[in-house]
């Protein structure tokens, strides 16, 4: 079967290349990778990837642009194969850049399709859809319309352990790409100047750990019919079994905000890294540390607003001078300013573009040769 492993815009290729890690043949491309799997495959990809936002079923895939040819396309699929006479197939979906852009009335038209397709097959009027979560998601991007059913349920991101929302944290799977995105390689020490609520430095020590962010979850498909339990349950005790719990890990935050930090130790207790992860308060112009070259990867305070700017310009300056005083250091952080590294008095080595939510940023990574 054909998957699409769900990705934020800029993530598609960190993706892709966790399906290779995994053993697939994945293929980046917009909003995505795509790659090929049975049931316990698309298992593994739900609880090992750390970076996508879902693992989806491909069911179909067409040219429409009209209602009728919708209608057509989504009568033709195979919907019985896959959907119990009991299942809750709720639809949802969008549409960019095509001649249908009416989003509500392609929900309407899909689920109209799949109910008479389902008809047809288990000779029902009217379904209970008491049974079973089946969510069928239609895109339809430049008039190609693609139908998938969505094996994670709720957003991979969601793994557990993150249940109060501090100021602006950082959504998990984009702090994981954010980790692997840096050059820190887990044998020195990485530390989050502006730590928040630790999303960073709990998707590090996942990293460092080779722990499947996914492992303490649920996914939608493990209720479906035809998920072999067995099977599934090979698949988490083989992740449970590569979980490297008693890695050393190097990892360690300070932020200058105290409730921000409450709210880190509590996640980080729920991550059960508590004794594993130090957080300090404290304003970065303090922090200095004697590990060796240091990899400092954060998410620094934007100043979208007005009033803000100016202090996220000071925090940048001090970012720059954090740098300059770790010889051998180097620093990652996102943002939305495009002001960064005039304010930090540095040129970044490298960038790369990345969304954080809606917001367009640029992921810069600088280096303290000295
Ligand atoms: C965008 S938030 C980080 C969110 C974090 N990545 C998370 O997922 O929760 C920016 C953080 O920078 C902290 N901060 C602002 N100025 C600081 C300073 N001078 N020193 C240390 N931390 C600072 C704020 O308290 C805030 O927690």
């Amino acid at each position: 079967m054909q998957f699409m492993a769900a990705a934020a815009f800029g993530l598609e290729g960190v993706v892709k290349q966790e399906l290779t890690a995994l053993g697939f043949e994945a293929k980046a491309e917009q909003g995505g990778a795509r790659f090929e799997a049975d049931w316990t495959g698309a298992l593994r990809a739900n609880i090992h990837l750390a970076c996508a936002d879902r693992v989806l079923l491909v069911l179909g895939e067409a040219e429409v642009t009209s209602f009728e040819a919708l209608f057509e396309f989504v009568l033709g699929l195979p919907f019985e194969s896959f959907l119990p006479r009991d299942a809750a197939f709720p639809v949802s979906g969008n549409c960019v850049r095509s001649q249908l852009m009416s989003v509500s009335d392609c929900q309407r038209i899909t689920k109209k399709a799949i109910a008479q397709r389902l008809k047809r097959s288990y000779r029902l009027d009217w379904f209970p859809e008491t049974g079973s979560l089946y969510p069928v998601n239609i895109t339809i991007h430049r008039d190609r319309a693609r139908v998938t059913l969505d094996t994670s349920g709720e957003a991979l991101n969601k793994r557990g352990y993150r249940t109060w929302v501090g100021e602006a944290p950082l959504r998990e799977t984009l702090a994981a790409a954010l980790v692997r995105l840096s050059p820190w390689r887990g044998d020195q020490m990485l530390y989050d100047p502006c730590c928040g609520s630790g999303t960073l430095l709990v998707e590090a020590a996942f990293l460092a750990q080779n722990r499947a962010p996914g492992l303490s979850r649920s996914f939608a498909m493990d209720t479906w019919a035809h998920a072999d339990q067995a099977a599934m349950q090979e698949v988490r005790q083989q992740a449970r079994a590569a979980w490297r719990r008693d890695t050393p890990l190097n990892i360690a935050g300070s932020d200058i905000d105290e409730r921000a930090l409450d709210l880190c130790r509590r996640h980080l207790r729920q991550a059960g890294l508590a004794d594993r992860i130090t957080v300090r308060q404290m304003d970065l112009e303090q922090v200095r540390l004697q590990e060796g070259p240091v990899c400092f990867v954060t998410n620094p305070p934007y100043g979208e607003r007005l009033g803000d700017r100016k202090k996220a310009a000071g925090v940048a300056a001090a970012l720059g001078r954090l740098l300059k005083r770790h010889p051998g250091a180097s620093l990652s952080a996102i943002t939305a300013d495009p002001g960064f590294e005039a304010q930090a008095k540095k040129r970044a080595a490298s960038r790369r573009r990345l969304y954080n939510g809606r917001l367009e940023c640029e992921y810069l990574t600088f280096m303290n040769e000295g």
